[in-house]
């Protein structure tokens, strides 16, 4: 028999309550680093990447080791997923040797087959939708800065239909943060992803937006949010993202309309002069360092809470 598996494909996967557990465990995690050795054993992670990578890769073979587990890292030309054997297939082997598969692929589709035939927790490393990770470690430093998430301000600019845009979109909805999304036309959050923002903010009190005004966007804003104008994948679009994307550059005059304390997240890599100027980048009201690190322990808080609540209903063999 087959017991219940948890999967974190996008931010919603979470309830509200289930959020603040791990965003709670995660600042545990981050003051006792070795509190919980949940894949001691060692229990091994298998994390495939189909797009590069230097802080996913890095933190989630760090998260896994520091839990007292066997990350097996490895390039996506190398599995071939979906190519050499069907993804369907590659899921029931994997689930075999596996306590959870982490991956970063293209399509979302991708991700909901490879979880609907794993008997293993499926984590979702960044597609061409969604960025969870990223955004749970944002939600961290946010509460680090902030003192609590509730009710803040979070203005993210630049490609609204951007993996990172629909993620704080869910995961700040189901904080209670009002989101606000300022992008030019043509690169609005796709409908459906904010319509779901909009209805788990019925739950929580947040109000996700769309504003074009950039200026007006950042007025009162908490936090500041920017991101690469072309993401992985998109390197072919015709458009003159630079040319369309320009006004809403993240840089000291267009800061200067948020709150005096406002703080600046930045997944990264950044495109210094590009999505945000260095000078703010580099400046006091930045914590993206903080913000990258907290991919470390948002991680191994997210690993530890989807093991703890996933029994694949069979006997654990060494894995
Ligand atoms: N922010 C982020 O996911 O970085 P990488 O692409 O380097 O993993
Ligand atoms: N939106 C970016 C995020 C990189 C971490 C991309 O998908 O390339």
């Amino acid at each position: 028999m087959t017991g219940s598996i948890r999967h974190f494909l996008r931010d919603d996967d979470l309830s509200p309550a289930e959020q603040a557990e791990v965003l709670a465990l995660a600042a545990e995690l981050k003051r006792e680093p070795f509190a919980k050795r949940t894949l001691a054993g060692p229990r091994s992670v298998g994390v495939v990447f189909e797009k590069p990578s230097i802080r996913t890769r890095f933190s989630f073979e760090v998260a896994i080791t520091q839990l007292g587990g066997h990350p097996i890292v490895v390039d996506g030309n190398s599995v071939q997923l979906g190519v050499r054997e069907s993804v369907p297939d590659s899921a029931r082997v994997m689930s075999r040797y596996t306590s959870a598969v982490v991956w970063r692929t293209h399509g979302h589709d991708r991700l909901d087959e490879l979880a609907a035939y794993a008997t293993v927790p499926v984590v979702n490393a960044l597609d061409d939708v969604f960025h969870p990770c990223q955004v749970l470690a944002d939600l961290l430093t946010i509460s680090e800065r902030k003192g609590s998430l509730k009710g803040l301000r979070l203005v993210f600019l630049g490609d609204g239909a951007n993996n990172m845009a629909h993620s704080l979109l869910l995961a700040g909805a189901t904080a209670g943060i009002d989101v606000v999304v300022a992008a030019p036309e043509g690169f609005h959050p796709d409908p459906a992803v904010f319509a779901d923002a909009v209805a788990r903010g019925e739950l929580t009190g947040a109000r996700p937006q769309i504003v074009a005004d950039p200026v007006k966007a950042v007025e009162g804003a908490d936090v500041v949010v920017t991101d690469a104008w072309v993401s992985m994948g998109q390197e072919s679009d015709p458009r003159d993202r630079a040319t369309l994307m320009r006004p809403y550059q993240v840089n000291k005059a267009l800061l200067s309309h948020a709150k005096p304390d406002a703080i600046v997240l930045h997944c990264l890599p950044a495109h210094r002069e590009e999505e945000i100027t260095s000078e703010v980048l580099d400046g006091a009201q930045s914590a993206v360092w903080d913000e990258a690190e907290n991919r470390l322990h948002a991680q191994k808080a997210l690993l530890v809470w989807l093991l703890e609540r996933s029994d694949s209903g069979r006997p654990h063999t060494g894995r």
